[in-house]
């Protein structure tokens, strides 16, 4: 008798879900209601919420997770000087075009990423004489600056030139050839060629108040007293869930950068989770309350324009043997990603 009822529920469901009788099939699953965006919950406090993209991989279910949630875009390497000018005065643009190009046909901001960054600049610079150098550089800049001018919300002009000890400037091969003025140089090379775009230093290790957070305070403090043309500082925040800066230093840290009436943003999140001891559960946990405090940080703090993620499904991290995104390698989103909407929420 039970069972029976079951059934009639059941089919008086069914036949109610297709319309009062009619042979129509039952509707596929509807993807997250775009009320239940990153992209919707970020527009809503007036922040950008951001992904780290590769040109080759934008179609498919990745295509539709960065179209559906994200309003700002990073090349993850492919407008960096090596894949930008692989030898000397020969550019290719097709991979940036390409990612440009995806991202404002579907109303999204770009993020430049980057001109100058030891991390990625072509070989056949190394060689060259200090003057050759000089020529090189500001052909570099000045040449992919125009080549975007107009289409990219934001530049990393400089990215990772504080020194890990945070004591002095790396020594990068742009400083052995043309000292320290290199980044002050850089902001104003990128300035003439794009006046319309924003321009930031970029940088790791300086996300909560730490010793290398002060260099790169004193840093962009001294450019700004120079007269450098910079707006705003990127703390990248490849962060781990087990050794973490407590949010109320990196909340003093962005108040300082703001201040100095530069704006901020959380530039290439991730969080790795290998450290945490226990089930998998205890990991995705840990890994959601870390991304949960840095969003909510830049959600309190009026300057913090922008959180980017660097990525965001674990089928295509940077950080090998881990899980540092907010999908995992399926495309189904994980706690991280509830907690990143939980934050920007407010709830
Ligand atoms: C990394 C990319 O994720 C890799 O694919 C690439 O091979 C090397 O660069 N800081 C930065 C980013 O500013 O550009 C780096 O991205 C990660 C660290």
């Amino acid at each position: 008798m039970a069972r029976l009822t079951v059934l009639t529920l059941m089919a008086v469901t069914a036949i109610a879900a297709c319309g009062g009788g009619n042979s129509s099939p039952v509707a596929p699953t509807p993807p997250p209601s775009s009320a239940d965006t990153l992209k919707a919950a970020a527009t809503a406090v007036n922040k950008l919420v951001g992904t780290a993209v590769q040109s080759r991989l934008l179609n498919g279910q990745y295509d539709a997770v960065v179209a559906r949630e994200f309003t700002y875009i990073t090349a993850e390497y492919e407008m960096k000087w090596n894949v930008h000018e692989p030898s000397a005065g020969f550019f290719d643009f097709a991979a940036g075009d390409a990612i440009v190009g995806y991202a404002l046909s579907h109303g999204q901001r770009v993020k430049g990423h980057t001109f100058i960054w030891h991390g990625a600049t072509p070989s056949w610079v190394n060689g060259l004489s200090p003057a050759d150098f000089r020529v090189a550089f500001e052909r570099h800049i000045r040449t992919v600056a125009d080549h975007y001018r107009g289409r990219i919300h934001a530049w990393d002009v400089v990215n990772e030139a504080v020194a890990d000890d945070g004591l002095s400037l790396r020594d990068t091969v742009f400083r052995q050839k043309l000292g320290d003025s290199y980044i002050a140089d850089a902001f104003r090379i990128a300035r003439a060629a794009d006046p319309g775009a924003r321009l930031f230093y970029n940088d790791y290790g300086g996300e909560g108040l730490t010793q290398k957070a002060n260099r790169i305070y004193d840093l962009v403090r001294e450019l700004l007293a120079a007269g450098v043309p910079i707006d705003g500082v990127g703390l990248q925040m490849h962060i781990s869930a087990t050794n973490r800066p407590p949010s109320t230093s990196i909340a003093s840290n962005l108040r300082r950068f703001a201040d100095l009436g530069l704006t901020v943003h959380v530039s290439e999140m991730d969080v790795r989770v290998n450290g945490v001891a226990g089930s998998t559960q205890m990991r995705l946990d840990a890994q959601r309350l870390a991304y949960y405090d840095v969003v909510r940080v830049c959600v309190l703090e009026p300057r913090c324009e922008a959180l980017t993620f660097w990525g965001f499904t674990d089928a295509h991290t940077w950080i090998s043997g881990d899980t540092p995104l907010l999908f995992d390698a399926q495309y189904a989103p994980k706690p991280a990603y509830t907690g990143v909407l939980d934050a920007l929420r407010g709830r």
